[in-house]
């Protein structure tokens, strides 16, 4: 009894000590397990992980940026946008080629001519100018560290330069400049490293496997080799394995695990681009195009998730101007997709520039979340889109609830919400969504409410309706994207959900349904995400 009193005294006292420290938790020190297609912290709670892509293995063998801002601020600035873990990469000859490691950061930017670019670092990043290589990239993962971002290190290729092509001689096992043997002791120098940071939570054998010696043999024979390596040295990381044909393909894995001593600490790696099909969402209708991707990405790699594997779609982008059509059609699929696997992802990429890429000095990234100096966010409507990904809709931990559907629209990372309790329809950030379900007949209904989305006539806002047997509150997903809301209007006709200006849900005539490739019907792609917390 005595003590109540105080209570009020020392309450904000016990939230300024405790708070941080649990807010910071899922981030901070930690090692993560992997349990059936989750990643989870040592408490069994799933830690999604939503890394970007921080490139450090081209020429100058320094993480992008550091001549526009410090490597505190890049980091801070990391986890403002959203993401919690970044995919580091390196370049195999940083920890095998000591003279290579051993050049300081001045004599590299020296060496290659690029003076602008370190007087730069002189100002920024003035402590790293004399430190060599080796030591500048183990300083980019204390600044990691120092802001809460965990790090994923990934072996991006042998010879410091851009990535990839089939015939660079660094694609697989046995090409000229990469060797199975040096690759084992490179991994192995790593991972130990790694067991000096805490933050560390994955190592990436290694990027795109590709070109004319690929095959599935060597590829069980090397990476089992590599993961037990890793392991061996450093048991706290996750060992993550690529596929073949540049991350695309892991259908061999379907009928053949792989056979490792250890459990807990397998994830498999994806990648998956506009490009990845060619122009394909250009030149064909957007809905067929979808339908036939996704299922070929449901056989080469996402069966996994349903094998009980975590699967991390560690490259992923667009041309963050707009302005690429294949890529934009790619991405609403994408967007659809993730959301529904709910899947663990490394954007490609952080950098809005390149010291050195190609030959080219101050090449811009348009596919960078960060512009072309670095001094702020390139595109912020992208960043909002894709933030939707950056909480989990599954998996243990958060706060369970009964299973339910929320109604995504993959063009704007929105969920179709009520506005305050009127019945009109708006598309909103998805946390605060209601709990939908789809009823056996084909409704959309509030969970637990005689409420049910309706469309009236073509033009309107839909709306909700009381009535089950009413002809408008009954929904089908259509074409081959599935992914057209479709149902009836009062006069009989077939007609599709849409978002008018402002964001408001109406009943619109479907569009794009299937052949024509000149039109994009984005605007009308909804996708029912299971959710299963809050
Ligand atoms: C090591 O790096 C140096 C400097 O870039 C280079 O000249 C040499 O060829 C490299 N050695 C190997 C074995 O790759
Ligand atoms: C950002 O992306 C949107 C959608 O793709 C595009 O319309 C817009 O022009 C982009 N903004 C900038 C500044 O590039």
């Amino acid at each position: 009894m005595g003590a109540l009193p105080m209570l009020h005294l020392l309450l904000p006292i016990l939230a300024m000590l405790t708070f941080p420290m649990t807010q910071l938790k899922p981030v901070a020190a930690q090692r993560l397990y992997a349990d059936s297609r989750w990643i989870v912290d040592e408490t069994g709670r799933r830690v999604k992980l939503t890394c970007v892509n921080w490139p450090a293995h081209l020429k100058p063998l320094l993480a992008e940026g550091l001549s526009e801002r410090p490597a505190d601020a890049i980091a801070k600035k990391i986890r403002e946008m959203g993401f919690n873990c970044v995919r580091l990469t390196w370049a195999l000859e940083l920890p095998m080629n000591e003279t290579l490691a051993s050049l300081t950061v001045e004599r590299s930017f020296q060496n290659l001519g690029l003076s602008e670019a370190l007087v730069g670092i002189k100002s920024n990043n003035p402590s790293l100018v004399n430190l060599p290589l080796m030591e500048a990239y183990k300083s980019m993962m204390t600044s990691l560290r120092n802001n809460k971002v965990m790090v994923i290190l990934d072996n991006h290729l042998t010879t410091p330069g851009w990535c990839c092509s089939a015939d660079d001689g660094n694609g697989f096992f046995g090409d000229k400049y990469f060797d199975p043997q040096v690759w084992i002791q490179g991994l192995h120098k790593m991972a130990t490293m790694a067991t000096g940071f805490s933050n560390v939570i994955g190592m990436s054998l290694r990027n795109e496997l590709r070109g004319p010696r690929q095959n599935v043999d060597d590829w069980y024979k090397y990476m089992q080799e590599g993961a037990k390596t890793v392991h061996a040295a450093n048991p706290n990381v996750l060992v993550i394995l690529s596929g073949l044909n540049y991350d695309k393909d892991l259908s061999f894995l379907r009928n053949r695990p792989v056979s490792l001593s250890f459990t807990k600490k397998l994830v498999f790696e994806m990648h998956w681009y506009g490009f990845t099909n060619g122009q394909a969402w250009q030149s064909g209708n957007p809905n067929d195009v979808c339908g036939a991707v996704s299922n070929d990405v449901m056989g080469q790699s996402m069966f996994l998730l349903e094998q009980g594997y975590p699967l991390f779609v560690s490259e992923f982008g667009i041309d963050e101007r707009g302005i690429n059509v294949n890529d934009n059609r790619y991405f609403n699929c994408f967007m659809a997709m993730a959301a529904e696997f709910d899947w663990d992802s490394a954007l490609w990429s952080l950098q809005g520039s390149y010291y050195l890429r190609q030959g080219v000095v101050g090449m811009e990234e348009y596919y960078g979340l960060f512009n072309y100096d670095w001094s702020g966010v390139r595109n912020s409507t992208f960043l909002r889109r894709i933030s939707a990904l950056q909480s989990p809709f599954q998996g243990p931990g958060g706060k369970p609830t009964v299973a339910h559907k929320v109604i995504f629209h993959p063009l704007t990372g929105l969920c179709i919400l009520r506005r305050s309790r009127s019945s009109l329809l708006v598309l909103g950030p998805c946390e605060y969504s209601e709990p939908w379900n789809y009823t056996p007949q084909n409704a959309l209904q509030l969970v637990g409410k005689l409420l049910y989305l309706r469309a009236v006539e073509l033009g309107s806002p839909a709306s909700l309706g009381m009535t089950p047997t009413d002809p408008g509150v009954k929904w089908e997903m259509i074409s081959a994207s599935r992914m057209h809301l479709s149902s009836k209007a009062r006069d009989g006709s077939t007609v599709c959900l849409g978002v008018s200006a402002g964001n408001t849900v109406v009943v619109e005539a479907c569009k794009c349904l299937s052949d024509d490739s000149s039109c994009d019907p984005a605007s009308q792609w909804f996708k029912l995400v299971d959710r299963t917390r809050l």
